[in-house]
């Protein structure tokens, strides 16, 4: 199994359950609340971590209670945290999640005072021990050092980004990866309808990448090298309960196939069946049972 770092958030999730979902100023009694560690990079690593990979951070943490939820799910997921920064001030980035029970849609308001993770850190990680390194697609500037960091010490480590927020500067990471795993929100941010014309104008830049862009219920694509586009539809589970964190969850399919040697095809069919699955129970633990 492989050694695999990501950089990037850990959050406290504040999930209210309820049974259908409000409207604005509209008081409603939650049937159930969960406090559960989130964020897109740890709960990528969480999965990989389950699927046997031997997982390690690089984020930060602020010096304050609620860190301790993030620091024990960690712990329990065997997920090495030496690299993370913990600052004295801030607080760690917290989401207030409602989910609603019948369709397992999460609306997220999202709260962050916290710094972002530095390159000084970064290079307090030796890269020669790992076999991939993905990154959010966040802090743009000392990201940008990290990976071309990378790029120039291990030119064959697997690199790959998410690409789910629209962020000034993103683009010039792009070259920086060998996959690129975008989002429905980028794709329609930037005038693409379909994840295919998103895909397809990656391609035409001819960056020498592979990338990947899911679109909910509507599944994924990819495209490979040689501009070759598939598609695989959504696997649905018999009840979709929990839909936060599928894309973390597809991310980390395309991330464990990858390194098993599979074709991108598979991998993508792989990754969406892994991640219908985790809308199918609560939280990212059960998904293995
Ligand atoms: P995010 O969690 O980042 O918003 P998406 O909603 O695009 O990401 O979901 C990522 C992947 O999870 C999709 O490509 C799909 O394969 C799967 N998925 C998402 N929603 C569902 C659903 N309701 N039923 C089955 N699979 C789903
Ligand atoms: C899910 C998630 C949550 C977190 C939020 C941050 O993809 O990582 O766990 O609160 O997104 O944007």
């Amino acid at each position: 199994m492989a050694k695999i770092l990501a950089v990037g958030n850990a959050t406290l999730d504040i999930i209210n359950v309820v049974d259908d979902y409000p409207h604005e100023d509209q008081e409603v009694r939650a049937s159930s609340q969960q406090f559960r560690r989130g964020g897109n990079a740890c709960n990528t690593l969480a999965i990989l971590s389950q699927l046997g990979h031997q997982c390690s951070w690089a984020g930060t943490l602020a010096d304050e209670p609620d860190a301790a939820v993030i620091r024990a799910d960690l712990n329990k997921h065997h997920i090495n945290c030496s690299a993370v920064h913990t600052s004295p001030h801030g607080k760690v980035p917290t989401s207030y999640v409602t989910l609603n029970r019948l369709n397992g849609s999460r609306t997220i308001v999202h709260y962050r005072e916290l710094a972002e993770y530095h390159f000084n850190d970064f290079l307090r990680i030796d890269p020669g021990q790992l076999e991939w390194v993905h990154f959010e697609g966040r802090n743009i500037g000392e990201v940008t050092k990290m990976m071309s960091h990378l790029r120039q010490e291990q030119p064959d480590l697997m690199v790959s980004l998410e690409v789910e927020k629209p962020r000034e500067g993103i683009e010039s990471l792009f070259p920086l990866a060998d996959l690129l795993l975008f989002s429905k929100g980028y794709a329609l941010h930037h005038g693409h309808h379909h994840a295919k014309s998103l895909l397809q104008h990656i391609a035409a830049q001819k960056l020498e990448v592979t990338a990947s862009c899911t679109w909910g219920e509507r599944g994924a694509w990819a495209i490979d090298y040689a501009g070759r586009v598939f598609h695989t539809p959504a696997f649905s589970p018999p009840l979709v309960v929990d839909t936060l964190g599928a894309g973390d969850t597809f991310n980390a399919g395309m991330i464990d196939q990858l390194l098993r040697g599979h074709e991108l095809e598979l991998a993508l069919i792989e990754a969406a069946r892994l991640a219908g699955k985790k809308c199918g129970v609560y939280g990212l633990e059960n998904i293995f049972l």
